[in-house]
């Protein structure tokens, strides 16, 4: 699997010839100013929770795109409405057989209304077991929670965590994150978008390694093969 970063949340990992694209905000990120939506591919876009710096641009790359919308059933039937029929609703503790692989939607500790105040459900995060027999976590946006140990259970090989503390887990919190699931590679997102959520990338990569875990930060529009 090749994931590719796009700032803040948002990465693409393709399997095969799908493209699964994650929490698109790209075209309100300045960090991002060198990645352009209209030329981005998806298949399936997997939104973690409603808020703003998480679907941004879900909708204009999904109408591009034709891609299937897959996220809890307020926000699919949301995005129903809105005109995107394609889309899959799943919700907590629930999974999914896809061409690609399955995806289980999983819990995660935050808060999910939609910019227009419109509830977006309850957020979450995805475990995603591909057929190329890769196994990943996306947290999404989400506190510490003991929930987590019970995802050591799918034996995922990377994790993708925010780091940036502030609205979600720091990096503190997101290395004892990866020790519940049991991973050694981690991807930190969520950090250096905006002022409360600034990192410093040698302190973070130094706290993982001395739990003897790799944090991967790759630049915005960077790729990472596992
Ligand atoms: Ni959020
Ligand atoms: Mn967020």
């Amino acid at each position: 699997m090749k994931i590719t970063f796009y700032g803040h949340s948002s990465f693409s990992v393709k399997t095969g010839e799908t493209i699964l694209l994650f929490d698109p905000f790209i075209s309100a990120n300045p960090k991002a100013a060198h990645i352009d939506i209209n030329k981005l591919e998806a298949d399936y876009i997997l939104l973690s929770h409603a808020h703003q710096d998480h679907i941004l641009d879900a909708m204009a790359i999904a109408k591009r795109t034709g891609a299937t919308i897959v996220s809890n059933y307020e926000i699919t039937t949301w995005y129903e409405k809105q005109g995107h029929k394609k889309t899959h609703p799943l919700n907590h503790g629930g999974s999914w057989n896809f061409d690609f692989g399955r995806v289980k939607y999983v819990n995660a500790i935050h808060t999910s209304s939609f910019p227009d105040g419109s509830y977006g459900g309850n957020p979450g995060g995805f475990i995603v077991f591909l057929k190329e027999g890769k196994t990943f976590y996306y947290s999404g946006d989400t506190a510490l929670t003991m929930d987590m140990k019970l995802y050591a259970d799918d034996q995922p090989g990377l994790a993708i965590l925010p780091i940036g503390d502030n609205f979600t887990m720091g990096v503190a919190d997101a290395v004892k994150c990866a020790d519940m699931v049991n991973v050694k590679e981690v991807m930190g997102v969520h950090y250096d978008t905006f002022g409360y959520i600034m990192v410093d990338h040698a302190d973070a990569k130094a706290k993982f390694a001395a739990a003897g875990k790799n944090l991967h930060l790759p630049g915005i529009g960077e790729s990472l093969e596992f």
